[in-house]
């Protein structure tokens, strides 16, 4: 049996940083009350010349170094992302060429915040089934191009960052389960509400931004990593105590902290980075996947849970032996 074995990981932030008490200074908000709510201290921003593909290239090679792999030998790649650099070509068509792969499959998912645990599943299923023997896997946003910096009620949560693993068929496990969903009736909690087909003008600035119902996905997002936790460890036979490492999408420390707690996982085995990262989206599992590895804290032969949660509502989970 064929399995897919994470075989190198690599993030990147952009060097620029702004903390709470830098918000404090253009909008009404505190440290304090930011801090208090979400658990968030700092986001990275991408500069003027970065763009989520030259942060998701950067994270790819930091990867691939990992892995011990050149260009020759990835054959896919897939960018979770719903801040791509363009309509098109694809973002993981621009990384693609900057890498220097000639022909392999490479594509983009949008799946909002279960981007990278979507473009897990998928990878996964590719190299069980022979697609693909080595792919690279990309979480990727520039989530500060869609802030609208005078909404202080998304303004503080989002931040900017890449992460990738490199996934290669093994003997030996591996990803031991995926599992992704959506129920698209939950859009108008969290949506860009503009674009490129509906038009620019349905918000009074005319640009694309996050718009959000706070409350309400929080609710649903605490429920939902719950469930999706629950049906993974069934799906294997298991017990929620085979978690080693519980690593969710950083979207908010009390909701990390409640779904925790449902599980009933101690916080010392979940990785939590919120507070340096703040929501990066796609790009929060693997970034705080590769802290955790760099840290020492995740080491192979662990058991980990990834666990997203995004807009449409998207969620999606993943069992692996690291
Ligand atoms: C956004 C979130 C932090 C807000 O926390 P909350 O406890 O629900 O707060 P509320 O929205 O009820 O707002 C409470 C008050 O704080 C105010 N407020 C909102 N943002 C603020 C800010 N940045 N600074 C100071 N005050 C703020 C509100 O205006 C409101 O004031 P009011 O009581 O005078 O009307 C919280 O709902 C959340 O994290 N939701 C999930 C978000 C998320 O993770 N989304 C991505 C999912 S992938």
């Amino acid at each position: 049996m064929t399995y897919t074995r994470i075989a190198g990981i690599g993030s990147f932030l952009p060097e620029k940083v702004v903390s709470n008490q830098d918000l404090e200074k253009t909008m009404d908000t505190s440290d304090e009350w930011i801090r208090e709510r979400t658990g968030i201290k700092r986001r990275h921003i991408a500069g003027a010349g970065e763009t989520t593909s030259s942060i998701g290239l950067e994270a790819a090679k930091r990867a691939m170094q990992d892995a011990g792999v050149g260009p020759e030998d990835i054959d896919l790649i897939i960018v979770g992302t719903c801040t791509p650099d363009k309509l098109f070509p694809s973002t993981a068509c621009i990384i693609q060429r900057q890498l220097g792969v000639k022909g392999p499959a490479a594509f983009d998912v949008n799946a909002a915040c279960s981007g990278f645990v979507y473009s897990l599943d998928m990878a996964n299923r590719y190299i069980k089934t022979g697609g693909a023997t080595t792919a690279l896997v990309i979480g990727s946003e520039t989530l500060s191009r869609i802030t609208n910096w005078e909404d202080r009620g998304t303004a503080v949560l989002f931040g900017d960052g890449a992460g990738c693993v490199v996934l290669q068929a093994s003997e030996e496990p591996g990803i031991l389960a995926t599992h992704i969903h959506a129920d698209g009736q939950y859009e108008d909690l969290l949506q860009v509400r503009s674009g490129v087909s509906v038009g620019y003008e349905k918000t009074q600035s005319g640009g694309a931004f996050i718009e959000m119902k706070g409350n309400a996905v929080f609710k649903r997002a605490v429920a939902t990593f719950d469930a999706m936790a629950r049906e993974t460890v069934a799906d294997l036979d298991g017990e929620l105590g085979d978690i080693d490492w519980f690593v969710p999408h950083q979207a908010n420390m009390r909701i990390i902290k409640a779904a925790a707690k449902k599980l009933g996982l101690p916080m010392e085995r979940v990785i939590a980075t919120v507070d340096e990262h703040a929501n990066t989206s796609g790009a929060s599992i693997p970034l705080a996947l590769d802290q955790a590895v760099r840290d020492g804290r995740i080491k192979r032969g662990d058991t980990l849970l990834f666990a997203a949660f995004g807009a449409g509502f998207t969620w999606g989970s993943a069992m692996i032996k690291y």
